[in-house]
């Protein structure tokens, strides 16, 4: 399925402030807030509509209304920033939560945590900032696929060619959506030039 890089000004303006070291943690909450919008709202493009009417002040008119029940399913820690964007374009979203860690040597995702709602006939989003090596979000495929999702869409911010390839062998149904497809992974399997540890980042830890 295709990979669909964000190609609006504002997105790579506010992606270069989330790049720069020296954004502290407000400012990149901030930031990762508004790219979120950006991103979900490419993401849900092809969601279900129906026709519907209602009636103007001047005059009963057609209208396009959504069709489909959608779901998100944050990893953490780092997807968490990502939920609360999508919250409040999509009110009636229901939310299910993967945890899963990286090893700091392998860089081997482990998963430690899940809760997920039934995901039939829900247009999925599973959101993660940062796509690297790609185990992460296929693991998270993996459970939400379990929990019967068929429509899921893949949401990061900084991507990997790499976690690109890997994803897309290991799910070739699935949409990916980002802010950038950037260089290549490094020897510590941290995408080149990305911007680090997005959790530290967004939390203040390291
Ligand atoms: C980061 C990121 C992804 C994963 C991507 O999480 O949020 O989940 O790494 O790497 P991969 O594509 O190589 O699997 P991390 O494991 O650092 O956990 P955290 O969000 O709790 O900091
Ligand atoms: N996880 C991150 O937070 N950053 C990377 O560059 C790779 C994985």
């Amino acid at each position: 399925m295709p990979l669909h890089v964000l190609d609006h000004p504002l997105a790579g303006h506010l992606l270069a402030e989330l790049r720069d070291k020296s954004t502290a943690p407000d400012r990149f909450r901030v930031l990762t807030d508004s790219l979120t919008t950006l991103l979900v709202l490419q993401a849900t493009y092809l969601i279900r509509t129906k026709v519907d009417c209602v009636q103007t002040p001047i005059k009963a008119t057609n209208v396009r209304v959504l069709d489909q029940g959608l779901a998100v399913v944050p990893v953490l820690r780092a997807g968490l920033g990502m939920l609360e964007p999508t919250l409040r374009l999509f009110p009636n979203v229901a939310v299910g939560y993967i945890g899963l860690e990286r090893h700091e040597e392998t860089a081997i995702a482990r998963s430690y945590y899940s809760k997920l709602p039934d995901l039939t006939d829900r247009f999925t989003l599973c959101v993660d900032p940062m796509l690297a090596t790609g185990g992460s979000a296929s693991q998270a495929i993996n459970l939400i696929k379990a929990h019967g999702a068929t429509q899921v869409t893949m949401v990061s911010i900084v991507s990997a060619p790499e976690g690109v390839a890997v994803l897309q062998a290991n799910h070739p149904d699935v949409n990916i959506v980002t802010a950038s497809l950037d260089e290549c992974l490094n020897d510590k399997k941290y995408i080149v030039p990305g911007l680090g540890d997005f959790g530290d980042r967004l939390y203040g830890t390291s």
